[in-house]
């Protein structure tokens, strides 16, 4: 039999290609996914197979909650937390309940490319907020609520990654994240905090995330709400997830029609992950990757470091998948394109991230392929990028 399947990411002959934001296929834990679905469905037998309950299955929040109490601090009951299918269906489906006509969505410019996509797909046009060195600028949010609320639109949700931020690598600094909190309860806005990196820290454990600094802040809790994803940190093939919110938000989730529909939306690979959690293999696959990407992250940050031309820099995150490239301000992404792919090296040009389509950075990611791909990758970006410069 022809079994055929093929990875949604592209690879063209001859080209490096850092445009893909996926994992290297070689480091999937295949084995152990193999033997927890066998323990799981021991264990669970017709009911792995059957629709779940809505908010997921026990036996993961239960799980989850012991976790994120023992890493954050802050016990999430188990009426706080639902099972989802991974992170863009969650904010596809929160955005479709939540957010009504009239209703103005704020993102981080540059934002995440793919969420920008979604939202448009709800009729949703994105409103920016300024971004700088230390994430989401939050002096800045009240003057960007006050020119939607002159045009008639009211704020409902800001939807933000503030830990290593896709595009940028970047995470929103200490002092910022509190106020941000503080912010949302004053606007009484709805923070949709994207979480999918905070497994993957390299340096220091990851900062705390905003639903964890929702508890110590009056009315708070009622504010933010996490998506977690498995993606990541296992696979992102298990299409497996969660939220941790208010027991009133986690309800609408989970009683929205969809979920009343189909039941617990990954229940099969829920369950999977539940084993995993349990049995302590998960910590050693989350483990196995962080070694790999920091090595990884390393070689393309010291690979750019000597590569780059004069007036580009670029970020040294301190987790997840990304390093940003800025370009000299006479020089677009788009036009480095076709310098760089005959170069042979891709990347994602930054008017793909930007409300405002600024087309000065280019991400790359370093999770798909090995460090020596990724110093060449490197050398091959850099020699375009003269290219392109004395070729004005
Ligand atoms: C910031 C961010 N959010 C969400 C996702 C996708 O998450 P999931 O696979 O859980 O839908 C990605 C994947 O690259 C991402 O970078």
């Amino acid at each position: 039999m022809a079994f055929i399947v093929a990875p949604q990411a592209v690879v063209r002959p001859g080209i490096i290609e850092l445009r893909w934001g996926t994992p290297d296929l070689s480091l999937l834990p295949v084995e152990e996914v193999g033997a927890a679905a066998q323990e799981m469905l021991r264990l669970a037998g017709p009911l792995a197979l059957d629709y779940g309950t809505n908010e997921g299955p026990e036996a993961l929040r239960a799980a989850l909650a012991a976790r994120i109490a023992r890493r954050e601090g802050r016990p999430p009951g188990l009426d706080e937390i639902a099972i989802t299918d991974g992170i863009s269906p969650a904010l596809h489906q929160l955005a479709g309940l939540l957010v009504r006509p009239g209703d103005a969505v704020l993102v981080e410019d540059p934002g995440y490319s793919l969420a920008l996509g979604l939202l448009r797909d709800l009729g949703i046009e994105p409103v920016g907020v300024p971004f700088d060195a230390d994430g989401l600028d939050v002096e800045r949010l009240p003057g960007v609520l006050s020119g939607v609320r002159e045009r008639g639109l009211r704020p409902r949700l800001l939807y933000t990654i503030p830990t290593f931020h896709n595009p940028t690598g970047r995470s929103l600094a200490g002092e910022r994240r509190r106020r941000l909190v503080e912010l949302a309860v004053e606007e009484d806005l709805l923070i949709v905090e994207d979480d999918v990196y905070r497994e993957l820290w390299y340096d220091v454990a990851s900062p705390p995330s905003l639903w964890r600094l929702a508890a110590d802040v009056d009315g708070g809790t009622d504010h933010v709400v996490r998506l977690g994803s498995f993606s990541k940190s296992l696979a992102p093939g298990l299409r497996c997830g969660f939220l941790t919110g208010s027991p009133a938000l986690v309800r609408r989730y989970a009683d929205s029609g969809l979920i009343d529909s189909a039941g617990c939306l990954s229940q099969f690979t829920s369950l999977i992950v539940a084993v995993l959690l349990h049995d302590g293999a998960y910590d050693g696959i989350v483990e196995r990757f962080r070694q790999a990407y920091r090595e990884r992250r390393d070689a393309l940050v010291a690979g750019l470091k000597g590569a780059l031309p004069e007036g580009c820099s670029c970020t040294e995150p301190g987790g997840g998948y990304f390093v940003w490239v800025s370009l000299p301000p006479d020089l677009t992404a788009a036009r480095l394109r076709s310098f760089a792919e005959p170069a042979g090296v891709s990347f994602v040009g930054g008017a793909a991230f930007s409300v405002s389509r600024a087309d000065h950075g280019l991400r790359l990611c370093f999770a798909m392929y090995g460090p020596e791909e990724l110093t060449e990758g490197a050398v091959r970006l850099g020699r375009a990028i003269r290219l392109a410069l004395e070729e004005r």
